[in-house]
Order: C-alpha cells, then sequence, then structure tokens
C-alpha cells in the first residue's frame, strides 16, 4: 500500500514538472506609448517574431500606454522583475542613475539618423549598455522614433517666443537645460499626463516627433507645432539581466534573432510613421505647422548649444567626444 502511495507521489511530481516545464516563459513587455507608432509597431513585431522562432516556448504580453507601468514607475518595475522588457526613451536613464544616455538629449547634436545610428551601434551604444548591468539591466538594442518638433498655444518661432512657457519634458536634466536655455520653464511629467497637462494649461508646450504627438491627440490641444528637429527620441530596449541570463541558452539565441529582426523593421518604418503623422496633423487642421526659416532655425540652435558645455562632465567627456567624432558636430 505504502508503495503505491509512493509511486503516485512519484508520478504526480513528475506530471507537474513535466506541466510546469511545458509552460511557456512568459515575457511581459510595457511601454507608454500607443502602438501606431514605430514602438508600438517594433513591439508586436518583437512579440510575433518571438512566439514563432521559439515556437510557442516563449508568450510575449505587451502593454502598450502605460497600461501596466507608466513612466517613474516602469524601471524599478523592471528591476524587481514585475515586468521583463521596457523600451523607454534614452532621456529617462537620469534618474536610474546612468545620466550619460543624456547625450542623446543634447541640442542639435544628430543631422540625421545615419549619424545617431554610428553612435547606437558603436562604441558609445556599447559603453552605455554596458553601464547599465550594474542596475540589474541588460541593453538588446536601439529602437529609433525620430526627430523632435515643439508645439505650444502661440506662434513659436524664435528663442524669445518660449520665454515663460511652461514646457513638458521627460525626467532628463539636459533637457530641463534646453528649456531653459529658451527662457521658459520645464516641467517633468509621466507621458500619459501631458495630453490633459496640455488641454487644462498646467503646461503650455511640449516637445515630441510627429508619431508622438499625432497618437497623443495633442492637436487638439496645441495650436501651434514648429518644426524645429532640434532634438531626437531614441529608445533602449532593454531586460530585467537575472531574467535574460536565466533563459534556456537556445531561446536566447532565438529572441536574440527575434530582437534584432524587430530592430531592423522598427527603424526602417520609423521615419515614415513620423512623416505620416506630420502629414496626419496638417489634414486634421487643428494645429498649424510652422516652418522655421534658415534664420530662425539659427537662432535657435544659437540659443540652444550652450547646453552643451554646461552638461560635459554629466554625460562624460569621454562619451561626448566620441559622439562628436561620430557625428562631426562642432559646438
Ligand atoms: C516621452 O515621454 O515624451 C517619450 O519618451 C514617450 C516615448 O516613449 O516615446
Amino acid at each position: 500500500m505504502k508503495r503505491f502511495f509512493t509511486l503516485g507521489v512519484v508520478a504526480l511530481a513528475f506530471a507537474s514538472a513535466q506541466a510546469l516545464a511545458q509552460q511557456p516563459i512568459v515575457i511581459k513587455f510595457s511601454h507608454v506609448v500607443a502602438e501606431a507608432t514605430p514602438k508600438g509597431k517594433g513591439a508586436l513585431k518583437f512579440k510575433e517574431l518571438a512566439e514563432q522562432m521559439t515556437k510557442g516556448r516563449v508568450k510575449v504580453e505587451v502593454y502598450p500606454n502605460s497600461s501596466l507601468f507608466k513612466d517613474g514607475e516602469e524601471m524599478e518595475a523592471l528591476q524587481l522583475g514585475s515586468v521583463q522588457m521596457l523600451a523607454p526613451s534614452v532621456a529617462k536613464f537620469g534618474p536610474l542613475g546612468v545620466r550619460e544616455f543624456e547625450v542623446f538629449d543634447l541640442p542639435y547634436i544628430f543631422d540625421n539618423f545615419d549619424e545617431m545610428h554610428k553612435v547606437t551601434n558603436g562604441p558609445v551604444g556599447a559603453t552605455l549598455f554596458k553601464k547599465l548591468e550594474g542596475k540589474g539591466i541588460v541593453g538588446l538594442a536601439f529602437w529609433d522614433n525620430g526627430f523632435k518638433v515643439m508645439s505650444a498655444n502661440k506662434p513659436i518661432r524664435m528663442p524669445a517666443d518660449y520665454k515663460g512657457l511652461k514646457m513638458r519634458i521627460q525626467s532628463s536634466k539636459v533637457l530641463g537645460d534646453q528649456i531653459k536655455a529658451l527662457g521658459a520653464i520645464p516641467q517633468v511629467m509621466a507621458f500619459s499626463e501631458v495630453y490633459q497637462a496640455l488641454q487644462t494649461g498646467v503646461v503650455d508646450g511640449t516637445e515630441n516627433p510627429p508619431s508622438n504627438f499625432y497618437t497623443q491627440k495633442m492637436q487638439e490641444v496645441q495650436k501651434y507645432l514648429a518644426l524645429t528637429d532640434h532634438g531626437v527620441i531614441e529608445y533602449a530596449v532593454i531586460a530585467n539581466k537575472k531574467f535574460w541570463d536565466g533563459l534556456p541558452a537556445d531561446v536566447r539565441g532565438e529572441l536574440q534573432k527575434a530582437m534584432s529582426e524587430a530592430t531592423k523593421f522598427a527603424n526602417d518604418i520609423a521615419k515614415k510613421e513620423n512623416d505620416e503623422a506630420l502629414e496626419a496633423v496638417r489634414k486634421s487642421g487643428k494645429t498649424q505647422i510652422l516652418t522655421l526659416t534658415p534664420a530662425e532655425k539659427a537662432a535657435m540652435k544659437k540659443a540652444l548649444v550652450v547646453v552643451h558645455k554646461e552638461n560635459e562632465a554629466r554625460v562624460g567627456k569621454d562619451i561626448l567626444a566620441e559622439v562628436y567624432k561620430a557625428t562631426g558636430f562642432k559646438p
């Protein structure tokens, strides 16, 4: 009798171990933007490829629009393992203590995506990812969004037009200095709160690429958008290090392939997504799009490049020199 009981227990334990082994590995991928954006579509592409390439051994749950964690919560959630993957803007790593990422926020440092890719796919990108490891985070890829525009409810063509405006920014000191350099007042705020803050007048304006502007319906609460191209939104796709290192090697290999294909996909669509979003804003007729004259753009650049010197120590002299070398930027 005792022998049958023991056999029963062993069989049960074996069956549940079997069942567990057959359970898919779940990756919760949380982000703060809409699905119809370069990052939103990139995350869904990763889900599709990861599930396909691992033949269902991995299940990716994508949580867009801050539906799981919002700005200010998601990094800690990742470190705690409550979520396995994120793709925050590189402007949001300062609070984590890796402020060198703010080199991407320096105004006018990039003229085009090629220059940015020399940085993200070069030694600087690798150095920045290395700095994340001590935080229990592994860097997987850099995803593009696009060049930022400025928006407000008054015509903003020259630096003086920003005087006294409350401008929403991401949690970056470099971006704070950029807004102060225009005589405006920076206000750090979670992305999910921007629309309402613009609607109620808590802030007067903000900066973002057209894909975020349009998908967050900012045309409803912003009368003017200036094509400043003064900076970029770039993403770092990151994972919880313990989770990532703990994956079976073959599964991690397939996920890395899925990530590099999804990265190519996301970066290939980024510019088109932003061009189409800008056209949609224009068509909405709700926001006037201001194309700056060369003189106005030069005045903006002159007003903003002071921020580089002010933040040389913060982003790291070596990192800054590497980025200048890669982009040919002359301060
Ligand atoms: C923002 O907060 O404005 C952006 O970083 C949002 C995003 O992820 O594109």
